[in-house]
């Protein structure tokens, strides 16, 4: 604990220390000015400290001042592995790191939060910060696999990073602050995080190993994987009943930096087989790679074309994003996208999420992720099936939709492939 550390030096550039800075808060209950830190005692000067009563993320009753110490509106934190076996992706005994995310507290998320806090290159801010450790351990598990790890470092960061509100910039001692060390300090602690989430080893200790004609059941796996979580941990097998991905969910007292970590349970279930589990090892090689039956290469191709349209509801979405309840629909491409998920484009650029919530097809859209369920030709955006517009377009009206709830009509978006 901290108690004993109350006053901690500013130390500058130079080595000296140039200022003193007494931790405290102001307690609006009692009445009190409170000395008091949460964390694990190696709280930097640079680093935002917290009042240690605050309510966990998504529990909170009452407004939170100091979005520095309160995750909101991302409250739940998932951390997410992968197991990926054809081709094999990282180590033949470990699951990979996919990232951290923050999750709305109704398990919706919002994405690509702040374009002006993007980065370039994950590779290229820590190595500017001489993060070497850091790296070669990212280089290890944090694996990509469909490219460049740099690639999804970077992604996640802009993606997920930029949506967690007590590592922005501003949350920083701005007199030592160095451009992007939030930007390290969020591949630091996901990297932490997953090292407390050893899944494989955790299943290994249980006797659930990669085998190709071992089969487990969901109850085995999850006995296993939830007993030492703590909480109901949630898991995605492949279609070919193998275990694919598995996803921990917390909710957080405090900061991303300095706060805890607290398991809650999955907000979903897994929709694994009861029975017939495999853990596939990640030399497995399927007897003939062509074979539609075992698994193979990740598609490629230029996409699915198709029209959009609400569901019940006339008319189609048109290629601005607007929907429109006269005239003909306009052609969709939805492409695989590069972590999962899809980009969707029309003939007036990629689609997106603008500022304002309403989908946007533009040239100054970037490509933002959607998922599409073949089965239920639904497209989603941000966990929801729900979308909703203020009113249904009359005449010549063109009216913008948004994913979510809010507006007065609400629908699922259709999206027929042609
Ligand atoms: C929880 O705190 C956030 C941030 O201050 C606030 O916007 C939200 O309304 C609070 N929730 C409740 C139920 O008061």
């Amino acid at each position: 604990m901290l108690f004993n550390k109350l006053v901690i030096p500013l130390v500058s550039a130079a080595g000296q220390a140039s200022a003193y800075y007494l931790p405290s808060y102001f307690h609006e209950v009692t009445g009190q000015q409170l000395p008091l830190f949460v964390g694990d005692g190696s709280l930097r000067a640079t680093e935002h400290s917290c009042p240690i009563d605050l309510p966990l993320s998504c529990t909170n009753t009452s407004e939170v001042g100091d979005s520095c110490c309160f995750e909101y509106p991302g409250g739940v934190l998932l951390q997410t592995q992968f197991w990926d076996y054809y081709p094999p992706v990282g180590p033949d005994d470990m699951f990979t790191l996919h990232g951290l995310w923050p999750d709305l507290c109704n398990g919706q998320y919002e994405q690509f939060c702040d374009d002006s806090s993007n980065i370039d290159s994950a590779q290229a801010v820590l190595e500017s910060f001489g993060e070497t450790e850091l790296l070669e351990k990212m280089n290890r598990v944090w694996k990509n696999f469909n490219g460049h790890d740099d690639d999804l470092w970077t992604h996640e960061f802009n993606k997920h990073g930029t949506c967690m509100s007590t590592i922005k910039s501003s949350c920083y001692d701005q007199s030592t602050y160095k451009k992007n060390q939030n930007v390290v300090d969020f591949y630091k602690k996901t990297v932490e995080i997953f090292e407390t989430l050893p899944t494989a080893k955790w299943l290994a200790e249980n006797g659930i190993v990669p085998s190709e004609e071992q089969t487990y059941t969901k109850q085995q796996i999850s006995d296993t994987l939830n007993a030492r979580f703590g909480q109901p941990v949630y898991f995605k097998c492949n279609r070919f009943n193998a275990l694919q991905e598995v996803w921990y969910f917390h909710h957080l007292q405090g900061s991303i930096l300095t706060g805890d970590f607290v398991p809650i349970p999955a907000m979903m279930n897994s929709g694994c087989p009861e029975t017939g589990i495999k853990l596939l090892p990640k030399n497995f090689k399927p007897p003939t790679p062509t074979d539609p039956h075992q698994p193979g290469p990740k598609p490629t191709g230029d996409g699915m074309r198709g029209f959009l349209k609400p569901k019940g509801q006339p008319g189609c979405i048109i290629s601005t994003g607007r929907w429109y309840s006269s005239g003909t629909c306009a052609g969709f491409t939805l492409v695989k996208a590069p972590f999962g998920g899809y980009n969707m484009k029309s003939s007036k650029g990629w689609c997106g999420i603008n500022s304002d919530g309403d989908l946007e097809c533009s040239r100054v859209m970037k490509a933002m992720q959607f998922a599409y369920d073949k089965e239920d030709g639904y497209l989603t955006y941000g966990g929801t099936y729900r979308w909703s517009a203020d009113d249904v377009p009359k005449a010549w009206k063109q009216v913008p939709i948004r994913p979510g709830y809010g507006g007065t009509v609400e629908f699922k978006l259709h999206f027929e492939a042609q």
